[in-house]
């Protein structure tokens, strides 16, 4: 028989004091910026469901285009018994390793871990329907926080997908590859999809979207700040900005004040000035090259065992094993 738990990692007040700290330090900064983990409210995980439907935005195709063809390798070459996915959303492509796992016959339990209480609450309804005999123990929490899976039976597999590592800053990206490693045994393996670096047109496009999907992605983080912090933030006088860093090789996604406002946080008792055009940053999101990660999973006690892309070369999927 299947089941179906869903547990809070953290009571619901922690992850409001933890919104109310991140808005006053990124509000408070100069630059400003938010941390994007505040997008996936109930609308924002539908606004991404949205993105990757996009013609623009290719990866979630491409990253299914990848497990299609090695879910089955994967399988053979894990033998997982746990299956731990981090930010796992919908857990829609998440279906082709629960397949293989099945068929391998080694899976027993699928923990998906977010942030968003919606998209867990949605995908588990869906796969306990789908899944006759697989335990679904969903966890609502931080992957930046606390990584620990009490008695997750061995071998595990942690699967982070749809290039959400690149959504991490580089000394974030560092401390969260060293947690998963000491979350695992000698052995246990890690998936991660990462979107690679390529030419700045598709990039860009892939983030500024003409029907304008990301633009309400983006600025969904305002409407969450205006209805869990009391603030009065008119989304209407922010436009949406993509652009390309070179240098960093990552997407950065800022809005961008059209007027000279001031913002009234009543929840921090804070108010906040904006010049007209002054930006904030709302997301990064790293592209990313096999050696430079291969390096970064080498210096967190992981070795990366396999690399596989699409046949467009646009995405790739790396399966590392713990030292
Ligand atoms: N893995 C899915 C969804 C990617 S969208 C896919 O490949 O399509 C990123 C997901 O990560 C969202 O569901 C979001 O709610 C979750 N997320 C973002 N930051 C998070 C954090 N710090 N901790 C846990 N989940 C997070
Ligand atoms: C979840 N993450 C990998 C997405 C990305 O592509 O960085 C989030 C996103 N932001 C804008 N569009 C999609």
């Amino acid at each position: 028989m299947s089941t179906f738990t869903l547990t809070r990692r953290l009571p619901a007040d922690a992850t409001a004091d933890a919104l109310r700290a991140d808005v006053r330090e990124g509000l408070t900064a100069d630059p400003k910026w938010l941390p994007p983990k505040w997008f996936y409210d109930a609308r924002g995980s539908e606004l991404f469901e949205e993105i990757t439907r996009l013609p623009e935005y290719y990866p979630t195709r491409a990253e299914r285009e990848i497990l299609q063809a090695r879910a089955a390798e994967i399988a053979a070459a894990t033998g997982a018994a746990t299956l731990i996915e981090l930010g796992s959303g919908s857990s829609d492509k998440t279906r082709l390793l629960l397949d293989a796992l099945l068929a391998a016959g080694t899976l027993k339990t699928y923990t998906p871990v977010d942030v968003s209480e919606a998209a867990l609450q949605q995908a588990g309804e869906a796969l306990l329907k789908e899944y006759p005999g697989l335990r679904v123990d969903a966890l609502i929490g931080d992957f930046l926080g606390d990584l620990r899976v009490p008695g997750a039976e061995g071998p595990r597999l942690v699967a982070f997908l749809g290039g959400t590592l690149g959504n991490l800053l580089p000394a974030e990206r560092a401390r969260f590859l060293a947690a998963v490693r000491a979350g695992l045994a000698p052995g246990d393996a890690l998936l991660i999809g990462t979107d690679l670096v390529k030419d700045e047109a598709t990039l860009v496009a892939a983030y500024d979207d003409a029907a304008g999907v990301t633009a309400e992605f983006n600025k969904n983080v305002l409407h969450v700040i205006n209805r869990e912090l009391g603030a009065d933030f008119d989304p209407g006088e922010f436009d949406h900005i993509a652009l390309w860093d070179r240098q960093n090789e990552w997407i950065e996604m800022r809005l961008r004040a059209r007027s000279h406002q001031t913002v009234k946080i009543p929840e921090l008792d804070l108010a906040v000035t904006f010049e007209p055009g002054e930006e904030m940053r709302t997301e990064i999101s790293a592209k990313f090259r096999e050696e430079g990660l291969r390096e970064e999973l080498e210096a967190a006690g992981l070795d990366l065992r396999h690399w596989w892309t699409d046949t467009g070369g646009r995405f790739g999927l790396s399966l590392s094993v713990a030292r």
